[in-house]
C-alpha cells in the first residue's frame, strides 16, 4: 500500500505495524522563495496541557514526539507563543536546539491566554512586540523563520498591526511573514505592507469553508498550512473514511491526510499529536494512493459538511 521510497532519503524504511510502512518523506514546498521543507510537517500544540494550558501530563513522550519527528524527516514544526502559554515553543528548544540545518519553524503572536481554553487577540504593536520578543528568546534564534499574526484583531488598526510585522521584518526579527484565519480580501489587505508567504486556515476533508482562499493562495505561490487537518481528531468517525481506510488497509486518520496532501501541491500538513505512535501513523499518509472512485467519496464529503 506504501510505494518504496526515493533513494535520497538519509533514513530507512520504518516498520509500523503490520502492513505499514513510512518510505522516504514527501515531497517538498518552498515557502516565501527561499525555504524549502517536506509538505508533512507537524503541529506542536499538541505537546501541552489539557485545553493547550500548562505543561503536558508526559514532558519525556513529548520530547520524544519531537525528536522522532526530527529524526524522521520532518522539516517543518508549527507552533506559538500562545500554546501552553510559552509551553511549546520551549519544548521544540529543549528537544531540538541546536538545530539541524533546514529545520523551519513557524511560530505565531496575536492571541493571549488567561486560562485554560481561552483565546484573547491582541493584534497591538505592544502585544506583539513582547510576544515576538518572548518566541525569539524560548526559540533560542536571533530570527524567526515564519511569523504568523495568530489572528486579525477587529479592535486594534490594522495598519498597526502590519506596520509592527513590516518593522519587525525590516529589522530582520522576522524572516518570513503568513496570517491565520483570513479571508482573500484580508490577504490583499495585508499585502500592501509585507509579502504574505503562508496562510493557516481551519480546513480538512469534511471542513472545506475556505476553498477561495486556497485557490487564491495556489495560484499565488503561497503556502496554505491547513489547521486541524484530522478535525481534532474528529475524522475518524466518518462512515467514508472509515471505508476507504479498510480499503486502502490504513486508519482514517491516514485518509484524511493523504486526501489533504493530494487535493492541493500548496498546502503544507501539520497534523498535531502528543504521542510518537500517532505521529509515524500520520507520517505513513503521504504513501497511500487514493483511486479516482474513493477521490469521488471523500470529495462529496464538501456537500455534507461546510
Ligand atoms: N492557526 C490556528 O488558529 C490554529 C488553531 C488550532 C491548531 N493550529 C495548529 O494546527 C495543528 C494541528 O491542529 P490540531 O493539533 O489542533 O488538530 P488535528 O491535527 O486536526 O488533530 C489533533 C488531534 O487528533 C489526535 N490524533 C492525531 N493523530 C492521530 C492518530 N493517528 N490517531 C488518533 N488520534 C490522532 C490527537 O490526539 P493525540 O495527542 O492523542 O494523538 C489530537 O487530539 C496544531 O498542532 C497547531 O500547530 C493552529
Amino acid at each position: 500500500m506504501f510505494e518504496y521510497c526515493n533513494l535520497w532519503f538519509e533514513f530507512d524504511n520504518l516498520r509500523l505495524r503490520k502492513g505499514f510502512y513510512i518510505c522516504g518523506m514527501s515531497n517538498t514546498f518552498t515557502i516565501g522563495g527561499d525555504l524549502t521543507v517536506h509538505r508533512m510537517g507537524y503541529g506542536a500544540m499538541r505537546i501541552t496541557g489539557d485545553g493547550i494550558w500548562g505543561p503536558p501530563k508526559d514532558h519525556d513522550q513529548a520530547i520524544r514526539v519531537l525528536q522522532r519527528a526530527a529524526e524522521l524527516g520532518v522539516d517543518f514544526i508549527d507552533t506559538a507563543d500562545s500554546y501552553g502559554p510559552k509551553v511549546s515553543e520551549s519544548l521544540i528548544a529543549e528537544a531540538l536546539y541546536p538545530y539541524s540545518e533546514g529545520l523551519v519553524i513557524a511560530t505565531k503572536g496575536g492571541l493571549t491566554r488567561p486560562g485554560p481554553s481561552q483565546w484573547h487577540q491582541d493584534g497591538s504593536a505592544k502585544h506583539l512586540r513582547e510576544a515576538l520578543e518572548g518566541s525569539l528568546d524560548r526559540l533560542k534564534v536571533d530570527q524567526i523563520d515564519l511569523y504568523q499574526l495568530h489572528r486579525i484583531d477587529a479592535k486594534v488598526p490594522f495598519e498597526e498591526t502590519m506596520s509592527f510585522l513590516q518593522d519587525a521584518q525590516e529589522n530582520g526579527f522576522i524572516r518570513h511573514v503568513g496570517l491565520s484565519e483570513v479571508s482573500v480580501a484580508e490577504i490583499q489587505a495585508a499585502e500592501k505592507y509585507v509579502k504574505i508567504v503562508s496562510v493557516q486556515n481551519k480546513y480538512s476533508v469534511d471542513y472545506r469553508h475556505w476553498e477561495a482562499e486556497l485557490k487564491y493562495t495556489a495560484a499565488h505561490g503561497i503556502a496554505f498550512i491547513p489547521w486541524y487537518p484530522l478535525n481534532a481528531g474528529n475524522v475518524e468517525a466518518i462512515h467514508v473514511l472509515k471505508e476507504v481506510a479498510k480499503e486502502l488497509e490504513a486508519s482514517p486518520n491516514q485518509v484524511a491526510l493523504a486526501w489533504l496532501y493530494h487535493h492541493s501541491p500548496n498546502i503544507l500538513l501539520i497534523p498535531g499529536t502528543s504521542k510518537v505512535a500517532h505521529l509515524e501513523e500520520n507520517l505513513g499518509a503521504v504513501h497511500l494512493k487514493l483511486n479516482a472512485n474513493q477521490l469521488e467519496r471523500l470529495n462529496a464529503l464538501s456537500a455534507v459538511k461546510k
